[in-house]
């Protein structure tokens, strides 16, 4: 066990909830309650007990389909059987329900640039700040799989590179709708008659490749500035987005090697776009199996593996195959070449790497894939998970984690009951909220406005 090291830099924790929960076996335990995507008592539940935890933010992923649909279409019998990411709730509709229920921590969705206008995004994000009292963020993403198309007009998903093409320019019109009033546009002079400064009102005129907007924003200057940007990109194109906009960036990394490479990578790539790296949190995710000793721990991740069909292990893969139909392969063969993904590119290349430097059949990789979706999957005691998570953060890797809770509700009540004291006792994490909003509790300064240009 680690002595505890006093530091000034704290590490910065979020929330990864996606139900019902980030082990692909959780929700068939015998203690998870079923229901949670969809139980807005179970999102309240989540939420406060993480603010209870301070954690800085909790964060929902999304996606504008169900994910299993192709299965589904294919006729295939076992759709069924693929449960995160069949249902769940729209997230924008979901944080300003959550905002009135919590009091201090950040709240962060998931919205796609390639099935939005960029005005839509900017006005919900900017009234989810305000609402919120400034602990609003938005996951910017390009979306990744063909479904989400289809429910858009188009047959087929757009391509990799241009998906992110449209959205650095998305990305500008709406940091530039978020820039349209100065803080103090509003006078409110009752003897004048004038209600704000036009002088302090800009029309953004933006004309480019693939946005024509005018504004400005019908919501006034939100109270962090702009709300908190997370990019989670890992192709090229998407680090190199993240780098030049983001305050969070959130990744999925195996080893700590790996996730120092990319820190480094992301870090330096954001000094070239005139970014001082400090400015940015790198968060990978982490999946904590956690127990009150460390056999404990592992006699949970036991169960929880046995919870998981080769079936259901070989349906993850879906998302990374890049269209081929892994179920015709040898299970206790090797991993096949996939095809080029027009969708998770960074997240496949993890697999085929993790695939190949560990000699793993089809069955196995399908199988670790499942349970961490390329994550990293940590089992012990709290002071174990502890010990990595020291690690990452000391050396560099990381300046915090997106904790994914295993299943409902037991997942996030032992990171915030076993494991987050730990990381309070090595003086890692917070005991209390140190700002009222998110940018002030992620230790990020308020952006200037173009008015105070
Ligand atoms: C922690 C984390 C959360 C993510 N959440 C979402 C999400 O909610 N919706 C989505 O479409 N993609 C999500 N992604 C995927 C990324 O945004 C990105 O689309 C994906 O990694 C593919 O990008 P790439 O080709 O640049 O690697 C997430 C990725 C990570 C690491």
């Amino acid at each position: 066990m680690r002595d505890m090291t006093p530091t000034d830099r704290k590490m910065r924790l979020c929330a990864f909830w996606f139900p019902p929960g980030s082990h692909p076996g959780g929700w068939r335990m015998p203690d998870a309650i079923p229901g949670s995507e969809s139980s807005f008592a179970a999102f309240v539940e989540v939420a406060q007990m993480a603010e209870r935890g301070r954690m800085d933010a909790i964060f929902f992923a999304d996606s504008v389909a169900v994910q299993p649909v192709d299965l589904i279409a294919e006729g295939d019998p076992a759709a069924g059987k693929v449960y995160r990411g069949a249902a769940g709730l729209e997230p924008m509709s979901l944080l300003p329900a959550l905002a009135a229920v919590t009091t201090r921590i950040g709240l962060i969705a998931t919205g796609t640039t390639t099935y939005n206008a960029p005005y839509h995004i900017a006005r919900r994000f900017a009234t989810l700040d305000q609402i919120s009292g400034g602990r609003g963020g938005w996951n910017l993403v390009t979306s990744q799989t063909e479904s989400e198309a289809q429910n858009f007009g188009f047959d087929r998903h757009m391509e990799h590179d241009d998906r992110y093409d449209r959205a650095n320019e998305f990305f500008d019109v709406v940091a530039g709708l978020w820039d349209s009033w100065a803080d103090a546009a509003m006078v409110h002079d009752k003897a004048t008659a004038q209600c704000f400064d036009p002088a302090k009102v800009r029309i953004l005129n933006h004309d480019g490749r693939h946005f024509k907007v005018r504004g400005p924003l019908n919501v006034l200057r939100s109270p962090q500035g702009r709300p908190i940007v997370v990019q989670a990109g890992a192709s090229g194109p998407g680090k190199a987005l993240a780098a030049r906009i983001a305050d969070c960036v959130f990744s999925a990394q195996a080893t700590l090697a790996e996730a120092r490479q990319f820190a480094d990578e992301i870090r330096a790539t954001a000094i070239t776009f005139g970014r001082r790296p400090e400015h940015l949190r790198i968060m990978p995710g982490i999946i904590p199996v956690l127990g009150r000793t460390d056999a404990e721990a592992q006699e949970l991740l036991e169960e929880l593996r046995a919870n998981i069909t080769d079936e259901q292990a070989l349906r993850s893969l879906y998302r990374v195959a890049g269209g081929l139909d892994l179920r015709k392969y040898p299970l206790d063969g090797p991993l096949p070449d996939l095809p080029r993904s027009n969708g998770a590119q960074g997240r496949q290349r993890l697999l085929i790497g993790m695939a190949r430097k560990d000699g793993l059949t089809l069955r196995q990789a399908a199988r670790r894939f499942a349970e961490g979706q390329a994550h990293q999957l940590v089992c012990g005691s709290a002071a174990t998970v502890a010990d990595v998570m020291q690690d990452w953060f000391e050396q560099g890797a990381c300046d915090g984690f997106c904790v994914m809770p295993i299943y409902y509700p037991r997942g996030i009540r032992d990171i915030v009951d076993l494991l987050i004291p730990e990381l309070r006792r090595r003086g890692l994490f917070r005991t209390e909220y140190e700002g009222r909003t998110l940018r002030d509790n992620l230790g990020l300064p308020r952006p200037a406005s173009r008015f105070d240009a």
